[in-house]
């Protein structure tokens, strides 16, 4: 369902809780949920929410880059990350889709790579830490 400001402190604790030293900062935080062109999704157990995504396709008519995608430790394997993906799809309506993860983020590169992602780059040094970015995309007939 989509994500509102409303959601600002259940998606800092989802962003500590997942990415640690990749948190996004408050700032980060505000703009993600508030940005027009920003297609946000989360997905709640109750009145808890377990996952989110983000997909911003700002400034661009054909490509959208996954901004974030986390899912709770407890409710992980459960298939969550792959429908959060796939409903942010669903709600671009963009020809290319990328994003950028850690190189040795197996589990997520599993994930997008099942998602119809592929390798297109790479961006040295990209993280905290001095981790490489691998670049992923995937084209839509839309
Ligand atoms: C990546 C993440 C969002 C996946 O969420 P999830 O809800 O567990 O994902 P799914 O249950 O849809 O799993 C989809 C696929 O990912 C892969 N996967 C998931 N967990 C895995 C693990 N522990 N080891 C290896 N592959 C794994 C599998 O291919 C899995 O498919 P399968 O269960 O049919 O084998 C979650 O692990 C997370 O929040 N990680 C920390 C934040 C992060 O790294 N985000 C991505 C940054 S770009």
């Amino acid at each position: 369902m989509p994500a509102t400001w409303r959601d600002l402190n259940a998606l800092r604790h989802l962003e500590q809780a997942c990415f640690h030293l990749d948190a996004w900062t408050l700032l980060d935080l505000i703009g993600v949920l508030s940005f027009p062109s920003v297609v946000r999704l989360k997905a709640v157990d109750g009145d808890l929410m377990v996952g989110f995504i983000a997909g911003d396709q700002r400034g661009s008519k054909n490509v959208a880059w996954i901004a974030t995608l986390a899912v709770l430790p407890d409710y992980r394997r459960q298939g969550i990350g792959t429908a959060l993906l796939g409903a942010c799809e669903d709600a671009l309506t963009v020809t290319f889709i990328r994003l950028s993860v850690r190189a040795k983020n197996a589990t997520a590169i599993n994930l997008y790579q099942n998602m119809g992602y592929q390798h297109i780059g790479l961006w040295p040094s990209y993280y905290q830490g001095g981790m490489d970015a691998v670049i992923l995309e995937k084209q839509r007939v839309i």
